[in-house]
């Protein structure tokens, strides 16, 4: 059998995220610039052959889910194909995918078909006057975003067949008195809305401080609508915390990534869409992928060059919530 992938502090990496491509509909402002970023050059994407091969190798090496992310994944064409290569690997692994819901409803049918188990879906305001502000769309086209959003979130729940979580990242000042109103969403709509903090990813990204709430604050404002029972945490959670909702129906979660790391039990390595390897979220250092690919090589120097991405993973990242966007990657580039 393939070398395992496994990091220098002994993780077991299971988990590949894929960002399939750099581009976006919003310009949220934890993520983007308002300007956006400067396109990577269309020769410079992974091509979809070339993500499922790396892929395929990933397998081989002990990963089992794989996350698709952005920028916003759907805007990448032919994901049906993606999908099919995806899901005729063996063994089969378990296939996600990360979107900010805008296009959700449409995509529905064919994701199902393609074998995507679940999806998180960002979500940071239930207000319409609000949400453009957030994501960075002009104000007039705020109301129908969040519509077509909270259209596919439902339309999700409805159809059955895929977990449904919802992303949402407090900010101080903007939608910070929207924790209760979100725990709400959740029990109606029986899903899991997390609670993330804002994290400062990115150098072209403005970070804001004083934006930060911690997972604690949240907690605090959840207390309001009655006392929250702690689910045990199973390592298939990743980084959240989680929580039963009074009512019994639908859970609240945070997750913690800069008051209280979850590093320790981290088991992801990333790849961007311009085809390098991230050992971290907040990696400056990445390993290039895309050459060696594109070079005619067999998968052995894939695989080796995979082990060597977990071997550089570092045992945790060192931010605090004060600094200021210093790390070397988009996170648009990088999927989160
Ligand atoms: P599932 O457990 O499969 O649902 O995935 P997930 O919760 O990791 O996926 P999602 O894409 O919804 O990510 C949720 C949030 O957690 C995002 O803001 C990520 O940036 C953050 N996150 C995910 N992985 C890591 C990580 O390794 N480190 C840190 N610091 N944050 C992470
Ligand atoms: N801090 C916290 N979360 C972020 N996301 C994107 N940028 C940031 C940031 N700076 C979230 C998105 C999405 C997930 C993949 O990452 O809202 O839900
Ligand atoms: Fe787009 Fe997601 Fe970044 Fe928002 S967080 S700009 S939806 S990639």
């Amino acid at each position: 059998p393939d070398e395992m992938l496994v990091d220098g502090h002994g993780r077991m990496l299971n988990y590949l995220r894929v960002s399939l491509t750099d581009r976006c509909n919003f310009r949220c402002i934890y993520c983007m610039p308002p300007g956006g970023v400067d396109k990577i050059p269309h020769d410079d994407i992974l091509s979809l052959e070339e993500i499922a091969r790396v892929a395929r190798v990933a397998v081989a090496m002990g990963v089992d889910k794989i996350r698709l992310t952005g920028g916003e994944p759907l805007l990448r064409r032919n994901l049906p194909v993606l999908l099919d290569k995806l899901s005729s690997i063996q063994p089969r692994p378990d296939i996600r995918l990360t979107t900010n819901g805008f296009f959700l409803s449409a995509a529905l049918p064919w994701l199902l078909a393609g074998g995507v188990s679940a999806v998180n879906v960002s979500l940071d305001t239930l207000r319409p006057d609000r949400f453009a502000a957030i994501s960075g769309l002009p104000p007039q086209a705020g109301p129908r975003a969040l519509d077509a959003v909270l259209g596919g979130i439902r339309a999700a729940v409805a159809q059955g067949g895929l977990r449904v979580k919802v992303n949402t990242v407090p900010l101080a000042g903007l939608n910070d008195d929207e924790v209760a109103d979100f725990a709400r969403l959740a029990a109606q709509l029986g899903v899991a809305v997390r609670f993330i903090e804002y994290m400062p990813v990115g150098r072209l990204t403005r970070y804001r401080p004083e934006r930060f709430i911690s997972s604690d604050e949240v907690l605090g404002r959840l207390a309001a609508l009655g006392s929250l029972a702690a689910i045990d945490h199973d390592p298939a959670d990743g980084p959240a915390q989680r929580f039963a909702l009074p009512g019994g129906r639908g859970e609240v979660g945070v997750i913690s990534a800069i008051s209280s790391h979850f590093c320790a039990t981290c088991n992801r390595l990333r790849l961007t869409a311009d085809g390098r390897l991230a050992p971290c979220l907040f990696s400056d250092e990445t390993i290039a992928l895309r050459p060696t690919l594109r070079s005619g090589v067999d998968d052995r120097q894939i695989s080796a060059l995979l082990a060597l991405a977990a071997r550089r993973k570092p045992s945790r990242h060192q931010h605090q919530p004060a600094d200021v966007a210093a790390t070397g990657c988009q996170m648009s580039n990088l999927g989160g």
